[in-house]
């Protein structure tokens, strides 16, 4: 058994959390659109041929943001394909993925498969193959009422109301070589710029993401978040961040650890802006859009097999194990203890391609074991962050020193009648007995403790056993007064919700 010492304070937040942390991803990738959330022969599809199966599993993860169409993809896309009557759009030869996009959804129908999902959707533009031009008349052709050619464009087409979409991604990935229309910081940076003025002339009210590193590895890392917010800062609203773990190790206390990683890689890009923010003296702070992260590992040899040039192959699909829902959970106790600099956040992705949710084309859909700590964090982990202080046994891995071996974090709900733990255990063997003292925010007692744990680390949810990792209640925590105390079962997922006396 060991022993960990939980400490927050009335006065003492982190912040209020943005609604906008629980986003996920829809990229034209795999079978996310057709097979996922598109498919117009299942037999439960809408009469827009949306998956209405799909639709409620989606709902039921309060997702507020769905960042859209692209990824990858977005960088060879003409926006102008998606949209007007259907038989009058092209087939395409897509490159990023290899494979054939049909165009049978576009921005349109993906703004109403939004608005069914109770989401936003967060656009992201080509500024790969295409610019500054492109762009802006995007901007138009969404967020004008009418009474130009693109928002009249628009309403020929059969939308009459603006969509009025709020936030938009500066282009994908921009540093990565494999990028369609890849550039240098430099090239990057000034197209940037110049794309958000000229977005932003369109429509003023609207937020840009510039793009940061496609992750934290890259050898251009900092330096290209520099550059680029040199360029930028006085246009954008948010840089992004892109990261997704792996497991290829088969190593559990190294993977678990990787929190560490999404940690330090805040606090570095935060540093980058404030960097800028110094050097130029101004006024503007630059916060931070996590808007790819995940584990993803499991498929990629599977991917290698696959053809190219078909639509809508099962790429990208990986199947889920109990282990990887604690390193999720891990990560969004990571997201939420940076809520203060971190405000968007997107689970990359939402429906087949690296996904919370998988179906079957024509058959059913079902959670992934990773499904279930993103919705308690969607559903619970709204209102005020408590700096959380955590006293605890660490372990070293293979990559990580002074590990802790537990992650957590206090939220307070909007009326502060409520109160939510979310804890990870990484501890291989031992359970955990946890003392967490609630300085100052009153009396509190326990109305559910829901944990994930399981003797077998690659457990997997599956269409022949669909349940098979879930939470369950247990009743191993206790609030007497301002203390709670609970038993947390080694490698586990916890949340503790607290309602006050
Ligand atoms: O989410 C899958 C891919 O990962 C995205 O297309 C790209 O942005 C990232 O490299």
């Amino acid at each position: 058994m060991k022993n960990a010492r939980i400490s927050v304070c009335r006065d003492f937040i982190v912040g209020p959390v943005d609604r906008r942390l629980f986003g996920s991803f829809i990229e034209h990738l795999g079978r996310a659109v057709y097979g996922g959330i598109y498919e117009p022969e299942h037999p439960e599809a809408d009469e827009q041929g949306f998956r209405r199966d799909v639709l409620n599993l989606v709902k039921n993860l309060n997702i507020p943001l769905v960042r859209y169409p692209g990824g990858n993809f977005v960088s060879g896309y003409r926006w102008e394909d998606g949209v007007g009557p259907r038989e009058n759009r092209p087939r395409r030869a897509e490159l990023a993925w290899r494979t054939i996009e049909p165009n049978w959804i576009g921005t349109n129908e993906f703004v109403d498969w939004a608005a069914k999902a109770g989401a936003e959707v967060m656009m992201a533009v080509n500024l790969g193959s295409r610019g500054m031009e492109e762009a802006r008349s995007l901007v138009e052709y969404c967020n004008f009422p009418g009474g130009t050619h693109w928002s009249d464009l628009r309403q020929s087409h059969g939308w009459v109301k603006p969509h009025g979409i709020k936030l938009w991604c500066l282009g994908n990935e921009m540093d990565g070589p494999w990028q369609i229309g890849h550039k240098t910081a430099d090239e990057y940076g000034r197209q940037a710029c110049e794309t958000a003025k000229a977005m932003k002339w369109a429509a003023p009210s609207i937020e840009l993401v510039v793009c940061g590193s496609a992750n934290k590895n890259m050898p251009t890392f900092a330096s290209w978040e520099a550059t680029v917010l040199e360029h930028t800062s006085e246009q954008v609203d948010y840089i992004s961040l892109h990261a997704y773990y792996s497991n290829a190790d088969n190593d559990i206390a190294d993977f678990l650890a990787r929190s560490l990683d999404m940690d330090a890689y805040i606090h570095a890009v935060a540093a980058a802006c404030d960097y800028i923010q110094a050097k130029k003296k101004s006024r503007r702070q630059i916060h931070l859009s996590f808007d790819e992260w995940n584990v993803w590992y499991h498929s990629h040899g599977q991917d290698k097999k696959i053809a190219p040039w078909s639509i809508a192959p099962p790429q990208v699909e990986d199947v889920y194990t109990f282990a990887d829902a604690l390193l999720v959970g891990s990560l969004l106790i990571t997201l939420l203890r940076h809520a203060d600099r971190v405000k968007i956040a997107c689970l990359a992705q939402l429906v087949n391609v690296i996904a919370p949710i998988m179906t079957v084309n024509g058959g059913t859909a079902w959670r992934q074991t990773i499904y279930y700590p993103f919705q308690h964090a969607s559903s619970w982990g709204r209102g005020t962050v408590l700096q959380t202080l955590i006293d605890v046994p660490r372990y070293d891995s293979r990559h990580f020193t002074d590990v802790p071996g537990l992650d957590a974090v206090f939220v307070q709900s909007e009326t502060g009648e409520n109160m939510t733990l979310f804890a990870v255990n990484k501890e291989l063997q031992d359970d955990m007995i946890m003392t967490a003292s609630l300085n100052g925010l009153g009396n509190w007692r326990v109305m559910e403790h829901l944990v994930m744990a399981n003797n077998q680390l690659d457990a997997v949810n599956s269409l022949d056993n669909p349940d098979r990792v879930t939470p369950r209640r247990i009743s191993q925590a206790e609030a007497d007064g301002d203390t709670l105390t609970a038993r947390l079962p080694s490698l586990s997922w916890n949340v503790i919700r607290l309602a006050k006396t």
